[in-house]
């Protein structure tokens, strides 16, 4: 299984574990790890999955598409390494990756 580092909103470190197949936010809800609202489900239609994807990672995640990014500019968090968890889709070829989950938006 790939395993994927969470850095927490608290800034505590996390080492979980993802399935390959499964995006990003799926993992992290179902661990537990940080409470993501995720919303809409995975549907890019809410926001509330945000996380900031590290610097080392962000050429193998793939770029934002189109209607990630509009959703992405409505942030005020939103950073160059921003994504939404729920379009990255973990492979055995991410195991390592690191995401820094996003503050919450009121
Ligand atoms: S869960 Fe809604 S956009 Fe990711």
């Amino acid at each position: 299984m790939p395993e994927l580092k969470v850095i927490k909103r608290s800034g505590e470190e996390v080492v979980i574990e993802a399935t390959a197949g499964h995006s990003v936010m799926e993992a992290i809800s179902a661990s537990g790890a940080e409470d993501i609202a995720a919303i809409c489900g995975g549907a890019c239609a809410c926001a509330t999955c945000h996380v900031f994807v590290g610097d080392e990672f962000l050429d193998r995640t793939g770029a934002a598409s189109e209607p990630e990014k509009e959703l992405l500019d409505f942030s005020d968090n939103a950073r160059p390494q921003s994504r939404l968890s729920c379009q990255i889709i973990m492979t055995e070829e991410l195991s390592g990756l690191c995401v820094e989950v996003a503050p919450e938006e009121m």
